[in-house]
């Protein structure tokens, strides 16, 4: 098992924005977690990499049971993330090479002297993802695109065995959504690769090999399960409170809303 988590619940501000979330990830399969905005998704990654401590509930991950200590860095290491909240706290004076390089240490900067087999792994990620051309420049230079690519990078730095990508296409056009989505398919494929929770409010960017759904609505799971059960008309017509159809293609959810009827 990857992760588990027993009735979570978190309370801040006088508000619970996480309620009674039970969830189960198991090794080999990969989850997207999906929800409109203010669902709770950030809160629950958060509670996941242990910046947050639940208030309520129990939480494992990777075999370890905390929420209550602070997380040891060892098992920081085995979880990779992307999140906007990184990029902002990121030395936008490091470049690519460098932050691909910090993951290593799990750490913001530089500040222990990498080996050289880390840096070979640092340069053979940036030419897997493509960034290799850009690996000298610094990090606030780049765009969008450039920059998630690089902090994937930098989250498969250390061999992570769960890798968390929070809407990983945010502010990206449609071509550079479509490369970073198949760099993500690469890793998903990859046999001893990590788990894959990723966290979207699009449902196109679903790829077929996420196979389980989690549907995150006002902190509460709505459901969870398979994706073809859980992107279905059915079920997301229940949840948006809205008629909306499902087209696949290639294996891929196109959401589209049906008219409403006036009657
Ligand atoms: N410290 C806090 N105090 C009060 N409310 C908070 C706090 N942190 C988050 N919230 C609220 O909790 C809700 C869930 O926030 P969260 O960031 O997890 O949403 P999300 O699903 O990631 O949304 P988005 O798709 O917009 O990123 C939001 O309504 C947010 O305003
Ligand atoms: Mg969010």
């Amino acid at each position: 098992m990857v992760l588990e988590l027993v009735n979570i619940s978190l309370r801040r501000n006088g508000k619970w924005i996480l309620k009674e979330i039970n969830w189960k990830v198991n090794k080999g399969e990969h989850w997207v977690i999906f929800g409109l905005n203010g669902a709770g998704k950030t809160a629950l990654l958060n509670v996941l990499n242990a910046y947050e401590y639940p208030t309520k509930g129990k939480i494992t991950v990777l075999g370890k049971e905390f929420g209550k200590a602070p997380l040891a860095e060892s098992l920081r290491k085995k979880i990779g993330l992307v999140s906007q909240s990184l990029q902002q706290k990121l030395h936008n004076g490091d470049n690519a090479f460098e932050i691909v390089l910090s993951g290593a240490f799990a750490s913001i900067g530089l500040y222990e002297s990498p080996t050289d087999e880390m840096r070979e792994k640092a340069i053979s990620l940036l030419r897997e993802l493509g960034c290799y051309d850009y690996a000298n420049r610094n990090y606030e230079t780049l765009s969008q695109g450039e920059r998630q690519r690089v902090l994937i990078g930098r989250a498969l730095m250390a061999d992570p065995e769960l890798l968390i990508l929070d809407e990983p296409t945010n502010g990206l056009d449609f071509l550079a959504r479509e490369m970073l989505l198949e760099s993500v398919e690469k890793i998903a494929k990859e046999t001893n690769g990590p788990t894959i929770i990723y966290v979207t409010h699009h449902a196109e960017e679903i790829l077929p090999e996420f196979q389980h759904t989690l549907l995150l609505k006002q902190g509460e799971v709505f459901a969870a399960g398979k994706t073809d059960e859980m992107i279905s008309d059915h079920t997301l017509s229940d949840f948006f409170g809205l008629d909306v159809g499902v087209i696949w293609k290639d294996g891929r959810p196109l959401l589209t809303k049906n008219k409403l009827t006036v009657k």
